[in-house]
């Protein structure tokens, strides 16, 4: 409900019924019409181009209508309505100060000690709440292990039919993870690996990565993950100006490891959005190429800061380590969460399978889900 309309030809000002107060300019509201003329009824997609708006528009009325807003735009003499929640959830008018290396709302950023959240195989496939509930996990956290699912190859396929599609690279629909002799990628050798995002050579990067263990028989080759956004935040509060540093000078990431495939992208280490929210964590020791758009007199606290992200990362206090059992798997962010191997050694066997997949179709299931489930999507 809407107490209070004032305006003026350029903007309307609204009381909401809890005292809160907004203005709203006419050229956005013309726009954001949700008249049928403008919005398809169907579909809501809107109907109309920014072209198609008079550059004049302006408002000759403004009144609240059964606790509704109206307004009539000029020269269309056009009026229409805006329900008081659909205002209140689309203001504009508030505070929206930036401060750089903030994390998305609803995203929690996590370190060593954090209970890595957890679904069961048997229940994500048969209860639509605990799906939810593990893809909620996967949307605030960047991380979330799935337990007592099949040992046999190919499973991870179903963890990704679960929300989405996978998302098929040079390595094929999915990657097998296992010693080889003559390996052409160090992630295939027994040797430990650095906390890393995948792929940092693509662009964009693939968003989510599942990771399916078949063995795990050998000594060590623990699994280790690191939120980048929490390590991006540290180093934003322990050097704000090498955070700078990062975010504002692209890297270069390439791989050639394979006949027929050069894949390179210039993209920061740490990506920020316009508005210094973080969008993304970029980070991978063997896939780096050199630096060469940093200006010469930054180039050396571009590498201190460099090191120092490292260092942070590497931090036992920043990690959850944790061993995958055969049927077990894990879902990271790619864009946001590191992931690590310890080295194992040749006694016993270490099989696990890997694919990618898109954020954006597991964040449309679980919108979905929450939609049928609206009571306990709080
Ligand atoms: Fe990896």
């Amino acid at each position: 409900m809407l107490r209070t309309v004032t305006f003026d030809p350029s903007t309307v000002s609204v009381e909401f019924a809890d005292g809160t107060r907004s203005r709203f300019h006419a050229i956005w509201l013309r726009d954001n019409a949700l008249d049928p003329e403008t919005r398809a009824p169907g579909n809501g997609q809107r109907l109309i181009t920014i072209g198609d708006i008079p550059a004049k528009t302006t408002l000759s009325a403004a009144e609240v209508v059964g606790g509704a807003l109206s307004v009539t735009f000029q020269p269309e003499n056009k009026t229409v309505a805006f329900p008081a929640d659909w205002l209140f959830a689309h203001r504009y008018d508030r505070d929206q100060s930036v401060e750089p290396g903030r994390v998305a709302l609803g995203l929690t950023t996590w370190q060593n000690g954090f209970d890595a959240p957890s679904g069961d195989w048997a229940q994500v496939h048969s209860n639509p709440t605990a799906k939810r509930d593990w893809l909620a996990a996967v949307a605030e956290f960047g991380f979330a292990k799935l337990t007592g699912g099949p040992v046999e190859p190919e499973a991870l396929l179903k963890v990704v039919d679960l929300f989405g599609y996978v998302h098929e690279t040079n390595y094929g629909p999915y990657f097998e993870v296992r010693t080889e002799v003559n390996p052409t990628n160090l992630a295939y050798t027994g040797l430990g690996l650095q906390a890393h995002t995948d792929n940092p050579y693509r662009d964009p990067v693939p968003t989510l990565q599942v990771l399916y263990c078949l063995e795990n028989s050998a000594e060590g080759g623990d699994s280790i993950v690191v939120d980048g956004f929490r390590a991006a935040q540290r180093l934003c509060q322990e050097n704000p100006d090498g955070f700078a540093l990062l975010a504002g000078h692209p890297a270069r990431f390439e791989y050639k490891g394979a006949d027929g495939v050069c894949l390179r992208a210039r993209r920061p280490m740490i990506e920020l959005s316009p508005d210094g929210e973080l969008i993304g964590i970029r980070f991978n020791n063997r896939s780096s190429a050199p630096f060469v758009d940093v200006p010469f007199d930054k180039m050396e606290g571009y590498y201190a800061a460099y090191r120092q992200l490292a260092e942070i990362i590497d931090d036992p206090a920043m990690g959850v380590s944790f061993k995958l059992e055969p049927g077990e798997s894990f879902i990271v962010d790619n864009t946001r969460v590191l992931h690590a191997r310890l080295g194992y050694s040749g006694a016993g066997s270490r099989w696990l399978q890997g694919c990618y997949a898109d954020k954006d179709g597991l964040l449309s299931t679980l919108a979905a889900l929450e939609m049928a489930q609206p009571e306990a999507a709080e």
